[in-house]
């Protein structure tokens, strides 16, 4: 079992978007994939979950900000106590539609923001939790929020890897040196500092008309650990699929190449992991 945190202190690179895709495509290849959504924005709940089951799912059986705040009065010691709480009272979403076989999510929702405000204990909270899990899984992504928070943490804290979405401008190339910076400071200050390894740097919504998106791609380039050949291109597929709520590759009217592109990414990614001893 791998857990992947996509991560990015710049919003809008497109965290959300592979995180989903990635998950959609792993699951498609027979894959048991969960998707933790770690955002109080909860676009990945949204991108994967019609409204009204993400608001029945919250009012009945939480979301993450419920496990991270451990609202759950019961006490859970064995790991069937564990198992029980997580597969039937709470939080988790068997998505059923045909390419979603074999993905789940835990969805997030705004409360997430609170816990940001109380953090004691955190990033604990969740790490616990996920040794139970563990074994029903063989990818976990994490989708992160575009900020360094106790969120930050508890996701890096999770992880074996962090896979960073880049979109190549200029607000980028500052964006990707104020993650070093933050991924730098928790491996200075948690006890397992180099469990968490690079994967490495995706462009995605790469244009390719320009020599400053170039110039972008450079700096960016020589700062990282691993930069992947597969480059996500920018595709109006893209926004098709989140209002359509599907996979890319179920999308209507995208392109074959681009309904490729999230196979080259996976096959990379594996490929990358396989580095590591994965
Ligand atoms: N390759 C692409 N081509 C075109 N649009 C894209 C592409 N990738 C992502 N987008 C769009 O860009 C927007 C931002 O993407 P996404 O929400 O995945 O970014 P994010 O990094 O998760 O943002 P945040 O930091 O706010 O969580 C979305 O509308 C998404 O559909
Ligand atoms: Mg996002």
């Amino acid at each position: 079992m791998i857990t992947i945190s996509l991560i990015n202190m710049k919003g809008g690179v497109g965290k959300t978007t592979l995180a989903v895709n990635l998950g959609w495509n792993l699951a498609r290849r027979k894959n048991k994939v969960l998707i933790i959504d770690l955002d109080p924005q909860f676009n990945a709940s949204q991108y994967i979950m019609d409204f009204q089951v993400w608001d029945q799912h919250r009012k009945n059986k939480g979301t993450i900000a419920d496990i991270l705040s451990d609202t759950n009065p019961q006490p859970r010691q064995t790991v069937q106590q564990e198992d029980q709480w997580f597969f039937k009272e709470l939080h988790i979403v068997e998505t059923n539609q045909n390419a979603m076989a074999g993905l789940w999510l835990i969805p997030s929702d705004l409360r997430l923001a609170y816990v940001v405000k109380n953090p004691q204990g955190v990033e604990y909270r969740l790490y616990r939790r996920m040794q139970y899990w563990k074994p029903y899984f063989d990818y976990i992504f994490i989708d992160c929020a575009p900020e360094d928070t106790i969120l930050t943490s508890t996701a890096l804290m999770c992880s074996d890897f962090i896979f960073i979405p880049v979109k190549p401008d200029r607000f980028s190339v500052v964006g990707y040196g104020n993650m070093q910076e933050v991924i730098d400071a928790f491996r200075y200050d948690y006890p397992d500092p180099q469990k968490v390894q690079d994967l490495g740097v995706v462009f995605n919504q790469v244009k390719g008309d320009s020599d400053i998106e170039e110039e972008c791609k450079e700096l960016v380039s020589e700062k990282a650990s691993y930069v992947f050949e597969t480059e996500v291109k920018s595709s109006t597929s893209h926004l098709r699929a989140l209002k359509e709520g599907t996979p890319l590759f179920d999308t209507k009217y995208a392109r074959k190449i681009t309904k490729k592109t999230m196979d080259s990414l996976v096959d990379e990614m594996e490929a990358r992991i396989n580095t590591y001893g994965g």
